[in-house]
């Protein structure tokens, strides 16, 4: 008895240990070199790519950086956000984050269509995708850095997994915390990740409740919101509002800015300026854009760290729609 449970501590001690081991290689296996023999080109193939969309319509960045957010919460970073419903198969396109509301697939397939062309079957849609979220950064004004390679593709998906790990905008902060902490992420990425919303626009199903019936807000701004979008739910649910109403194409830090001065636009960001634990991340962001930086790329580098799919797991998607 006493030695079977001695043994039974010790197996699952040495499992624990072999599943950290794995996960350790796993990211140990991401490579910022990991293309350079056999898709030199990769990086020069994406960026005009990415510009030329986010010239079109600067909004596309903001959206093609959520796409890798929606991608890596869910089973890890792995493409499987980019699977296309069918007859005999359900994604991740009409979980309740991304139905009618994330965007920019064509992009990616411009993209993978010229990656495809360049240096055929060897690039994962899971790397184009970390790959074009760093681009976006840069093309509205952000910081730059290496982006880690060598993901592979999944061939499923999970609507389920897509519906319970995005958080959702009605989230208090402890629940924020309790979601990147699920992921491996730590409260320092969660407030740094946040900034994201520096760039791009919500629609109004997402942030009514906050400008109706929130108290932490600013009346004015709470007021000039409500113009735009109606109280009653299912008129102008898809009303757009920029998630910065300062600078709502470019990728700078007034994000902090706006929830210090209680004009965060969903319930969510206001969390992270309500008196809890992330209050001083916030301030500090807010005055130290280097900081902000730092730490946005930091939390960028361990997002695309979730989960991978590496080595032999998983596979190369021709097109990003469909697994292989
Ligand atoms: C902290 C938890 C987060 C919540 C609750 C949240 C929630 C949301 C919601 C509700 C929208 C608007 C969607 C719509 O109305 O259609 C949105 C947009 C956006 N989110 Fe987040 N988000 C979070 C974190 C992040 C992270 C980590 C990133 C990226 C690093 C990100 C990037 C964006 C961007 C760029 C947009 C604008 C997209 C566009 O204009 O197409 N978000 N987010
Ligand atoms: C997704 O959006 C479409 C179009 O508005 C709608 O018909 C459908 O019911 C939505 N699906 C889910 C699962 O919410
Ligand atoms: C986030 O955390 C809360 C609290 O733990 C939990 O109820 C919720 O299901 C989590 N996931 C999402 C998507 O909000
Ligand atoms: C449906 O999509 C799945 C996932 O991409 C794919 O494996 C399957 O071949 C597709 N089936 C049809 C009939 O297109």
């Amino acid at each position: 008895m006493a030695f079977s449970s001695t043994l039974s501590a010790w197996a699952i001690s040495v499992l624990a240990f072999a599943v950290m081991v794995s996960v350790g290689i796993a990211n140990a296996q991401l490579d910022a070199n990991f293309y350079s023999t056999s898709c030199p080109n990769l990086l020069t193939t994406v960026q005009p790519v990415v510009q030329s969309a986010v010239n079109t319509e600067a909004r596309m960045g903001a959206s093609l950086l959520r796409m890798f957010f929606h991608d890596c919460f869910v089973n890890g970073c792995d493409g499987s956000v980019l699977l296309d419903d069918n007859s005999t198969f359900t994604g991740e396109k009409t979980a309740f984050p991304n139905n009618n509301s994330l965007r920019g697939f064509e992009v990616i397939d411009q993209i993978k269509t010229a990656v495809e062309q360049a240096c055929p079957g060897v690039v994962s849609c899971a790397d184009i995708l970390a790959i074009t979220a760093r681009d976006s950064v840069v093309a509205l004004g952000g910081p730059t850095w290496n982006v880690l390679l060598g993901r592979r593709d999944s061939s499923t998906a999970s609507l389920s997994a897509a519906n319970t790990n995005i958080p959702a905008p009605s989230s208090s902060l402890s629940d924020l915390i309790g979601n990147f902490s699920n992921q491996g992420l730590s409260t320092t990425d969660l407030v740094a990740l946040s900034g994201a919303h520096t760039i791009g626009q919500a629609r109004c199903t997402n942030f009514r409740a906050h400008i109706y019936n929130d108290n932490n807000i600013d009346a004015t701004f709470a007021q000039s919101e409500q113009a735009n979008c109606p109280s009653t739910s299912g008129s102008g649910d898809n009303n757009l509002s920029p998630l910065d109403l300062q600078t709502p194409t470019q990728f700078d830090n007034n994000y902090y800015n706006n929830v210090i001065n209680m004009k965060g636009l969903l319930h969510s960001d206001q969390q992270l300026f309500s008196g809890g634990s992330t209050n001083a991340l916030v301030s500090t962001y807010n005055s130290n854009p280097t900081q902000f930086s730092t730490d946005f790329v930091n939390g960028m580098i361990n997002m695309g760290n979730i989960q991978p799919l590496t080595g032999s797991n998983g596979g190369i998607r021709t097109n990003c729609r469909i697994a292989t």
